[in-house]
């Protein structure tokens, strides 16, 4: 069974990896791995690659930045080539990254069997690029695995409860749980000079966060407050660096003592950072879950998320963009208690193996199979209603 499996860009890689190494049990699975190149700089790409011994990928697409629309083109474009020559058996998106929809309808369109890891998650937000991706790319799936429970509700909303859907848990945390020894070894913390415990971590690079010069002024108004009570280090996407300097607010951020802004970090620094931080403040999706098992409070500055059991089982409060609020939730998880926290369910470091597993014992549910089943199962909805 020949698997193309799609990353692009960062947070893709630590879901591929675990995926990669899983393969490696079954002989039967031939996988190859296409990287579209959304993500290109050393320190958003290559070093993920190092780090989490994710095979150099068979094929690079070479699609740098643009506009949304572009990227989109651009990705399918090339990917097409790409899979008339390969002829898989399916194609394994990840995420809800800008690739992973643009492959999963080249491959739809082909014929070819998809199958998408991370499926489910609803923030309900359409303003968010990620929601779009994530419904549209659950519709074009014939494999759906889901890391979740609140994907498995949101995908029998959205009508798809067919048999191609598996609650396998959560391959991201895999990699955490993979890679933790390796990260304790990071100098990380000494080398900012911080106690482990006393510091919070910041990142920030969603569009409605960054894009906007009074949001982004007011997100760090209520940042200097809590570098008022502890150091903040805050690795800073490269989109955010741009904002930053187009909005004149990069000089505030150096002048403010107890901030120190770092070029973004590799997997395992990163890990290491998070793992002995009292508490994060960010906007990113993957950092609410590995804070969930690391067990450190996170303060997600959005309104919506689309990983609910973070918040469910304690770590994770969601704080919005408005300073008083921000603060208030900050003070909250200060007080929250670690001990209490729970873990979401089958967030065991196992989510890879029972994917490669499912893969190689039942291989691609056909998509005819898939569409019939969905039509019977929609019949049957509405044979209700009558
Ligand atoms: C993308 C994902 C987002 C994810 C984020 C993590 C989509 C819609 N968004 O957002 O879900 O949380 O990655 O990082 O796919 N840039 C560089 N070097 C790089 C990559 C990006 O300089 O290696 C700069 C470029 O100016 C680029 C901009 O960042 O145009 C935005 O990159 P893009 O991939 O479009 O979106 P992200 O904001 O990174």
């Amino acid at each position: 069974m020949r698997i193309v499996n799609v990353v692009g860009a960062r947070p893709n890689f630590m879901k591929i990896a675990p995926l990669m190494a899983a393969y490696g049990a079954h002989p039967g699975i031939e996988p190859i791995l296409v990287h579209t190149g959304q993500h290109y700089d050393h320190a958003m790409s290559t070093l993920f690659f190092e780090e989490l011994g994710i095979p150099r990928p068979d094929v690079n697409l070479g699609v740098h930045g643009g506009s949304h629309a572009v990227q989109h083109a651009e990705v399918m474009r090339a990917f097409e080539g790409t899979l008339a020559d390969l002829e898989p058996d399916l194609v394994v998106v990840v995420g809800d990254v800008n690739s992973t929809i643009s492959c999963a309808l080249v491959a739809a369109k082909a014929g070819v069997a998809v199958a998408h890891v991370e499926a489910g998650l609803r923030s309900f937000d359409r303003t968010m690029p990620e929601e779009i991706n994530r419904v549209l790319t659950d519709q074009l799936s014939d494999l759906l695995f889901v890391s979740e429970q609140s994907g498995l509700i949101n995908l029998a909303r959205e009508g798809l409860d067919h048999e191609g859907v598996h609650f396998v848990g959560n391959v991201m945390i895999d990699s955490l749980y993979r890679n933790l020894p390796k990260a304790d070894a990071s100098s990380v913390v000494d080398d900012h000079d911080l106690t482990p415990g006393q510091y919070a971590v910041l990142t920030m690079h969603r569009p409605a966060n960054v894009d906007d010069p009074r949001v982004l002024g007011r997100l760090l108004g209520v940042v200097e407050r809590v570098a008022a009570q502890m150091p903040i280090v805050f690795p800073a996407h490269p989109r955010t660096l741009d904002r930053l300097a187009a909005f004149g607010l990069r000089a505030r951020l150096d002048a403010a003592k107890n901030i120190t802004v770092v070029k973004p970090l590799g997997y395992l620094d990163f890990l290491k950072l998070v793992k002995e931080a009292r508490i994060i403040l960010t906007d990113s999706g993957g950092i609410q879950e590995e804070t969930t098992v690391l067990r450190v409070p996170c303060v997600t500055l959005r309104e919506s998320t689309e990983r609910p059991s973070t918040c469910l089982v304690g770590t994770n409060r969601l704080a919005g963009t408005d300073p008083a609020r921000v603060w208030a939730e900050f003070e909250a998880a200060m007080a929250s208690d670690p001990a209490s926290f729970g873990i979401p369910a089958k967030w065991d470091g196992r989510a890879a193996e029972r994917i490669a597993a499912h893969l190689a014992h039942h291989g691609g549910l056909p998509r005819a199979h898939r569409h019939q089943h969905t039509a019977h199962g929609a019949l049957a909805r509405l044979s209700r209603v009558d």
